[in-house]
């Protein structure tokens, strides 16, 4: 259940956008490297005991430094309020190693990336690993309006340094004065084109009906926080073996397995705790999961080989797991 732990060292904090700031974490022995970014990837920040959040990644390609964007979130459970007013260059503080649920097909003939507001940071990081890889790509770039957007400036260049591989339609509330028409924005590409999108709740939602409209079957998404979909909580109570730690766990009816096991004095990573970021992803090594999770495609849940405790459940009696 555990993954790398790594200690940073806050190198810079920047302005990207009011209300977004950008933070270049690197390894605290200047010798030593961090794991390599890949495009999609987010790492969780261990900002305070019991508080770690996911922030996605916008440097695909770096070992020598980690930059995360965050925005301070009024809605802010204390993570992002935490990192803009809290946080300090020179300070060091635990990270872990980045994991990577929403990854590019690199092989893919064409790529559209969708961003809607801070959703634009797993999508930037795409569009800069798209251009390395000179890659053909079109990014729509949602947000309420241009001052609030970070990165404007950056993609522009990106694009403008690309030749003819990347495009970019800016869609500012403001300035459009509705909403986009995500149909109409994603419509006429062929069916070989993989697309990707990142944004709050509704346009992720918005956007899978548009890519379901269009007949589009290369479909990926990433959300900051989980759909309607309630946590699997079984009603009928289960038993769960800890092979590694060889403790069993009888988990109570009502109750989510990784709050069992916490309360049985395991210490299992987590952090969204709605099974959106992946931290508690644990090894199944037998038993049937009820999956709830926003993370797994219908094929890996299909295949059973994990599952995230934070939401989902048993629906045979009992699980054994790699924890
Ligand atoms: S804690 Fe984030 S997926 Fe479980």
């Amino acid at each position: 259940m555990s993954s790398t732990i790594l200690q940073a060292l806050i190198f810079n904090v920047r302005h990207e956008a009011p209300g977004i700031v950008s933070v270049e974490l690197r390894p605290v022995a200047p010798a030593t490297a961090f794991p390599t970014v890949e495009a999609g990837a987010h790492i969780d920040l261990h900002l305070a005991p019991g508080l770690v959040r996911s922030y996605s990644l916008i440097n695909p390609g770096d070992s020598h430094r980690y930059v995360v964007a965050v925005l301070k979130d009024r809605a802010s459970r204390g993570g992002s309020r935490h990192v803009h007013e809290q946080l300090r260059v020179g300070q060091v503080i635990t990270v872990g190693a980045p994991r990577n649920h929403f990854r590019l097909d690199e092989t893919a003939p064409r790529s559209v990336l969708l961003a809607g507001g801070i959703g634009i940071t797993p999508v930037y990081a795409m569009l800069q690993r798209l251009a390395s890889l000179q890659r053909p790509a079109h990014l729509i770039y949602c947000a309420r309006n241009r001052a609030d957007a970070a990165f404007v400036a950056d993609i522009q260049s990106l694009v403008l340094a690309s030749g003819a591989s990347l495009s970019v339609r800016f869609h500012f509330d403001d300035e459009h004065g509705a909403p986009p028409d995500l149909v109409q924005l994603l419509g006429g590409e062929a069916k070989d084109t993989h697309f990707y999108c990142c944004g709050p709740g509704p346009m992720l939602d918005a956007y899978e009906s548009a890519c379901e409209q269009l007949g589009q079957a290369n479909v990926h998404l990433e959300r900051f926080a989980a759909a309607k979909q309630p946590a699997a909580v079984a009603t009928a109570g289960y038993c769960v073996e800890l092979r590694k730690s060889g403790r069993t766990i009888q988990v109570a009816p009502g109750v989510a397995l990784l709050d069992a096991l916490l309360d049985a004095g395991l210490n299992p990573e987590f952090s969204c705790r709605e099974g959106v970021c992946g931290a508690c992803e644990t090894r199944v090594i037998s038993g049937e999961v009820d999956h709830r999770d926003h993370l797994l495609t219908h094929q890996e849940h299909a295949a059973n080989k994990t599952m995230m405790i934070c939401v989902s459940s048993c629906r045979s009696g009992s699980l054994v797991l790699d924890a």
